[in-house]
């Protein structure tokens, strides 16, 4: 059973629990493959939270910081660090100097490691990345697909897996954008994509996603036409495969004043309700 469709929500109505794999911390689980262990979710360190010792763990993991300040492995980790850490990478002592949010993203069960070896074949050629300050990279403005083009986007790319070709990255679009003539085609992917909202605002078929808003979109759904009025930044995952863009031959129309209309799983229908615009008109 792969992880359920869930777009979209704002994470904001979804309340904080004690994190069951994770002494002392809170967490929200956004998506989570029952079958795999695999999951998705936000994390919140106490200030002063510390871990003294090393705890590798048996999933491979990505995590982005969304705010606060912390140090593992003898680096420190603030918004917009971002890491990528095999099974089995060293995880040495953790501490958190403030109250921190990360989004961290587990493709199995995160155990802890002990030499299993199906941990050590989803280790296998894909080497760490550390560190990554993603306020330090430059956006790639250049235009990948044509049909994107009236978003005016940017991109930066934090990691492309070297067997699967799955990626990461930071993804922002203009303000003042929509569609050529309000209408344009939809776009599918042969993965799921997943997303976190960081900043501004996008809207799509859906509704208009805010800061803090979350999806997982399984494979071959059609979504879109999307634009923005103030601009917008999102972190995005295609999972598992290549980001590959399939359109409709047909258009559709646009608008800012989409309704919302959310698919989301039991576990998440509490969650539904949009967040009020922050826009004074
Ligand atoms: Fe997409």
């Amino acid at each position: 059973m792969a992880r359920p469709h869930t777009e979209f929500y704002q994470t904001q109505n979804q309340p904080w629990v004690s994190d069951v794999r994770f002494d002392g911390l809170e967490c929200k689980i956004l998506s989570l493959d029952e079958a795999t262990g695999a999951y998705t979710a936000l994390q919140r360190l106490p200030d002063g939270y510390q871990a003294e010792g090393n705890y590798p763990s048996a999933a491979n993991e990505e995590f982005y910081v969304l705010s606060g300040l912390m140090h593992i492995n003898g680096l420190e980790y603030t918004p917009g660090c971002y890491g990528f850490f095999p099974a089995g990478h060293a995880r040495l002592d953790w501490l958190a100097l403030e109250p921190t949010i990360l989004i961290r993203f587990f493709d199995s069960a995160p155990d802890p490691f002990d030499n299993q070896p199906e941990a050590i074949e989803r280790a296998r050629h894909r080497p760490p990345i550390p560190y990554l300050d993603s306020y330090r990279m430059q956006w790639d403005t250049r235009l990948h697909d044509p049909k994107l083009s009236h978003l005016g986007l940017g991109r930066k790319n934090l990691r492309v897996d070297p067997i699967t070709g799955q990626r990461t990255f930071l993804f922002i679009t203009s303000p003042q954008t929509h569609p050529a003539n309000w209408r344009a085609p939809k776009e599918s992917h042969p993965t799921p994509e997943e997303a976190y909202f960081l900043a501004g605002d996008l809207t799509g078929d859906r509704g208009t996603m805010r800061p803090g808003a979350y999806f997982w979109r399984p494979a071959h759904i059609p979504h879109g036409p999307y634009g923005s009025i103030s601009g917008s930044m999102s972190l995005i995952r295609f999972i598992e495969g290549k980001h590959i863009n399939y359109w409709t031959d047909e258009n559709f129309v646009f608008q800012y004043r989409e309704e919302y209309k959310p698919i989301l799983p039991d576990a998440h229908a509490d969650y539904a309700g949009e967040i009020p615009s922050v826009c004074p008109f």
